[in-house]
């Protein structure tokens, strides 16, 4: 299932509590391009929550369990994740070739995000290393990269590089960058988790956000 956008958003469900991730997906879901379940809610709630999101929503579930493994491994995760109803796994670029391919073969019709690049500063993966992820991102067909929204710029040269791939941007909203400014910058989604789940009114917050990144004017 390719991700379509329509408002170019996609969620950080990171919840820890089954019904409360339930509810705030109920009543935001027709806002929302796909959403990305990490470990936080299924160490908590078992990797069969996404069955339980697909029976209320009709949009592509990403697994982020940021693969960084051997191959054996990596592959053994990402066919876990494919089995149990997930659209997309996310494999880190440091992980290296042999296990980014395998991963895409793993995957089968389903995709692979390659993550590359942190948002916070210091964070280890250097430049060099998040554009030669990228560039094995784009080499090896996977679907996309991971990309930091926190560093406009970045976005601008990994664009440079991974061409027509997807680009979802981490980090929009609650570490600073304004809703919009990740797809300005040439992403084609923002990930963004508290700025919403956190929201007093989560419902009225992702109207706003969608009417900020303005794709549909
Ligand atoms: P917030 O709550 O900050 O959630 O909107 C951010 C989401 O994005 C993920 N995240 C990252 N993902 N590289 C990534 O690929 C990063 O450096 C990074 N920082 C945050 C995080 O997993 C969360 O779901």
């Amino acid at each position: 299932m390719n991700i379509k956008r329509n408002t170019g958003v996609i969620l950080a469900l990171d919840l820890n509590e089954e019904k409360i991730a339930l509810n705030l997906v109920r009543g935001i879901w027709e806002d929302l391009d796909a959403i990305k379940v990490g470990l936080p809610l299924v160490l908590n709630c078992g990797l069969d929550i996404v069955k339980k999101l697909k029976s209320i929503v009709d949009i592509p579930i990403i697994a982020d369990f940021k693969i960084m493994d051997y191959s054996l491994i990596a592959v053994k995760t990402v066919e876990t994740a494919i089995d149990a109803g997930y659209d997309a796994v996310v494999v880190c670029g440091a992980c290296g070739p042999t296990v980014i391919s395998r991963c895409v073969k793993a995957a089968n019709d389903k995709k692979v995000f390659v993550f590359v690049e942190f948002t916070h500063r210091d964070g280890l993966l250097d430049t060099n290393i998040a554009n030669r992820s990228a560039r094995l991102a784009k080499e090896l067909g996977t679907y996309g990269i991971f990309a930091p929204g926190t560093k406009p710029e970045r976005i601008k040269e990994l664009r440079n590089i991974v061409g027509d791939l997807i680009i979802a941007c981490c980090g929009i909203g609650a570490q600073g960058p304004k809703p919009g400014s990740g797809i300005k910058a040439g992403a084609d989604f923002e990930i963004i988790g508290r700025a919403i789940y956190e929201a007093d009114n989560s419902k009225s917050t992702i109207t706003q956000i969608v009417e900020e990144i303005g794709i549909n004017k």
